[in-house]
């Protein structure tokens, strides 16, 4: 009987490679694999066998059963994945198209003055969103009554955390954190409790500036600007300087430059005026110095501060800030 089951094998075998398609496969499984198959008829015959054989013989059938079942197994199963796969590609389909992102407007905007400051020299600042009030006023010089301290216009979190309502704290970290000389731009985000319009929002982005070192001038502060706008806006960009007020800052001055849609003339855009304001600037305050440990008879500084928004609105022709938020890709899709 054992060399029967050897026989068996070695025809299975065969039967197995030479099975091309379903239907020899079909009758493959019937002849050997089936309750009435020839595998089944040797376990039939083993009860005829004598006793003493019979575990040594119904381990080899066993055996030629699974080797049998396994092998079939495998080639209906190699079979399926072979043909329908191959059929199913459609090599003459075009393929599908990548959509890429783009950086977000305001991104772009802060990316170009960033650059522009970075050749200049400055280095790149951060501080956080969630700031007391000593950083985001005391320190600045703002005083105790002063109305930007006002629940109007901050964002209060508890009675001594707010949402900073303008990146000059940052100033206060970079200058208690570093010896003189320092020149950095500090840009982040600026949060103010006010009415939500086209004008304004209750979330925006400013970019602060500071050079601090012995020597430092309200010249040195003109050409760093106007070397900026030049760059930013176009070389015959005019620009003028007028007095205004910040508590940490004396002198100071708002920079305006000509309308760069009518040129001076008076527009919408202007409303009239020929001039947009883009910017605060001065001398560091020798109370904000004081306040973080430098010594006023030693060291000079200026500072600036502007806000990304207003900037990227009149870059871009954009008259509705909400835009920037809202993260509509028809909108986005258009920078
Ligand atoms: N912090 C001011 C604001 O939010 C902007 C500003 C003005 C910053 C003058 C400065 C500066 O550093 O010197 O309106």
């Amino acid at each position: 009987m054992l060399e029967q089951i050897e026989t068996l094998r070695q025809q299975a075998e065969q039967d197995l490679a030479a099975a091309s398609d379903a239907a020899a496969l079909e009758s493959f499984r019937v002849v050997y694999l089936a309750r009435k198959g020839k595998i089944a008829e040797l376990f039939d015959a083993l009860r005829n066998a004598p006793p003493d054989q019979r575990p040594v013989l119904g381990k080899h059938l066993n055996a030629l059963r699974t080797t049998v079942q396994q092998a079939f197994d495998l080639k209906v199963a190699g079979g399926a994945q072979d043909r329908p796969r191959a059929s199913k590609i459609d090599l003459s389909l075009p393929g599908r198209s990548v959509h890429a992102g783009s950086r977000h407007p305001l991104t772009q905007v802060l990316d170009e003055m960033k650059s522009i400051f970075v050749s200049m020299g400055f280095g790149i600042a951060d501080g956080p969103e969630v700031e007391d009030d000593y950083h985001n006023f005391e320190a600045l010089n703002f005083p105790p009554d002063h109305p930007a301290r006002d629940m109007q216009d901050t964002f209060f979190l508890s009675r001594n955390a707010l949402l900073r309502t303008h990146t000059s704290p940052v100033q206060i970290r970079v200058m208690k954190d570093r010896k003189p000389p320092v020149r950095a731009i500090m840009p982040g985000k600026v949060y103010r409790n006010e009415a939500i319009s086209a004008r304004s929002y209750c979330l925006f982005h400013q970019l602060e500036g500071l050079h601090v070192d012995e020597g430092v001038t309200f010249s040195d502060l003109k050409g760093t600007l106007i070397s900026f706008i030049r760059q930013f806006y176009g070389p015959n960009t005019k620009y003028r300087f007028r007095p205004t007020f910040f508590p940490f800052t004396e002198p100071s001055a708002d920079i305006y430059i000509s309308c760069f849609v009518c040129g001076g003339k008076g527009c919408r855009l202007c409303k009239q005026a020929g001039w947009l304001e883009i910017l605060g600037c001065g001398m560091v305050d020798p109370n904000v110095f004081a306040s973080v440990g430098y010594d006023p008879e030693k060291y000079t500084g200026y500072a600036f501060g502007m806000g990304i928004e207003r900037i990227a609105m009149l870059r871009l022709g954009i008259d509705d800030i909400r835009l920037f938020y809202e993260n509509d890709v028809r909108f986005l899709n258009q920078f």
